[in-house]
């Protein structure tokens, strides 16, 4: 049986287990560049035991965040990353960079910049309309992204995570409602996944062997009309095919249309509707009850869906959704998945790995009230833990 706390190897490196922490975007980064509670934040979850944490959210060009106070990808972002990544590999840790474009969720109004959108949309956020991308502008995209990992491998991350997931960018032309588009980024679900799979081949042209390269995918939107089951199993298996990734970790939902599939448990309509900025405050007040959906939290809960792609992939997965102890990351393993990433059960408790691996019966003290999502806009914490600095 494989063991969960034995080193693992991810294309060309070494985790010391197989236990990832998934992005969750921090909101400590005011300038848009690193701060030394940024750099705290990954250490206390690198000394906390997991194989790798990840930087979240690196975008590849300052039109690509969800606000203006997020990392854009830039030479001056270098050294205050250097300084983080440097924190984490003390603490024995590798560290990943989620590199991605929000398209039609970034906030085109913070941003001072227009938020792109396959076709044409409003974008709720910024509460103006997206910016439809030409070839050329497409062109660019791509090549962002490719930056953005030559930068990341420069600042000394061990791995990029392209965003391919939650309705932005890139996930937002994988899907058939978003995706209008009548050129060859459109249509079948071979256009479809074009500029998806254009990104992950120029990532890996601009950084080899050198450090790994893995994707975070949508499995489906969970919205009428958006990414379903078929079409996601069909451009995992091409990018299988084009051997360009080490690894794809599997989500589901739409930040954009159906936040809650990504979280399951309580929706936190309340909270969230007091942190958005005001004008999409007053458009969550009228549509927030199916904008928030509830989906019962259980353990595991992207596994049925996950081990479809199982079955038909050979390349290693990551499995994430609920997982909080050692009975369900057993679980993973004994059904094929070779990693497996947490996001909110380390927010809740960074050190929760170290204490599983002392005692294995330990259970993880998140209760899914997704408190911590309305944190992003004011630095991400959990509420039930009150050491945490609340800016
Ligand atoms: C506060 C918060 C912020 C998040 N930010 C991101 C992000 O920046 N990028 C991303 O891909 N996923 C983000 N996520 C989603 C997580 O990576 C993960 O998919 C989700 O929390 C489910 O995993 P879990 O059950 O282990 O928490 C965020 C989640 C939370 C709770």
């Amino acid at each position: 049986m494989t063991d969960i706390f034995a080193p693992a190897t991810l294309g060309p490196i070494t985790l010391r287990n197989r236990v990832i922490k998934a992005a969750t975007f921090e909101g400590r980064t005011p300038e848009a560049l690193v701060t030394d509670e940024l750099v705290e934040f990954h250490r206390e979850v690198a000394a906390g035991g997991v194989g790798m944490t990840t930087v979240a959210y690196c975008a590849v060009a300052p039109g690509g965040r969800t606000d203006r106070h997020q990392i854009w990808m830039r030479p001056e972002a270098v050294a205050g990353l250097r300084k983080l990544t440097d924190a984490v590999h003390a603490e024995g840790a590798a560290v990943s960079a989620q590199i991605g474009h929000a398209g039609p969720v970034a906030n085109a109004a913070s941003n001072r910049a227009p938020a792109f959108a396959p076709s044409r949309m409003f974008n709720p956020l910024g509460m103006r309309f997206t910016k439809v991308p030409d070839r050329a502008d497409i062109r660019e995209l791509v090549a962002a992204h490719a930056e953005a990992a030559r930068l990341a491998e420069r600042s000394g991350f061990d791995a990029v995570e392209i965003h391919l997931g939650h309705n932005y960018l890139a996930s937002a032309f994988m899907s058939p409602m978003l995706n209008r588009r009548k050129d060859d980024y459109g249509g079948s679900t071979l256009n479809r996944a074009r500029f998806a799979r254009e990104i992950v081949r120029a990532v890996k042209d601009a950084v080899g062997d050198r450090i790994a390269v893995t994707a975070k995918l949508g499995m489906e939107d969970g919205s009428s009309g958006g990414l379903r089951m078929r079409d996601s199993l069909q451009i995992a298996a091409w990018l299988q095919e084009d051997g360009a990734l080490d690894a794809l970790e599997l989500t589901a939902g739409s930040s954009l249309l159906n936040p809650m599939l990504l979280f399951h448990g309580t929706a936190p309509r309340r909270s969230f509707a007091k942190a958005l900025p005001l004008p999409a405050r007053l458009g969550f007040r009228l549509i927030g009850g199916s904008f928030l959906k509830e989906y019962p939290y259980r353990e595991a809960y992207l596994l049925e869906r996950a081990r479809e792609f199982r079955r038909e992939l050979s390349m290693p997965l990551i499995l994430l959704g609920g997982i909080t102890n050692h009975d369900t990351m057993r679980l993973a393993m004994d059904e094929g998945f070779e990693f497996v990433a947490m996001g909110r059960a380390l927010l809740r408790e960074p050190d929760l790995l170290q204490r599983i691996r002392a005692d294995l019966t330990t259970r993880s003290a998140c209760i899914h009230c997704n408190e911590c999502m309305p944190t992003i806009y004011t630095g991400t914490r959990c509420e039930l833990r009150p050491e945490q600095p609340v800016r």
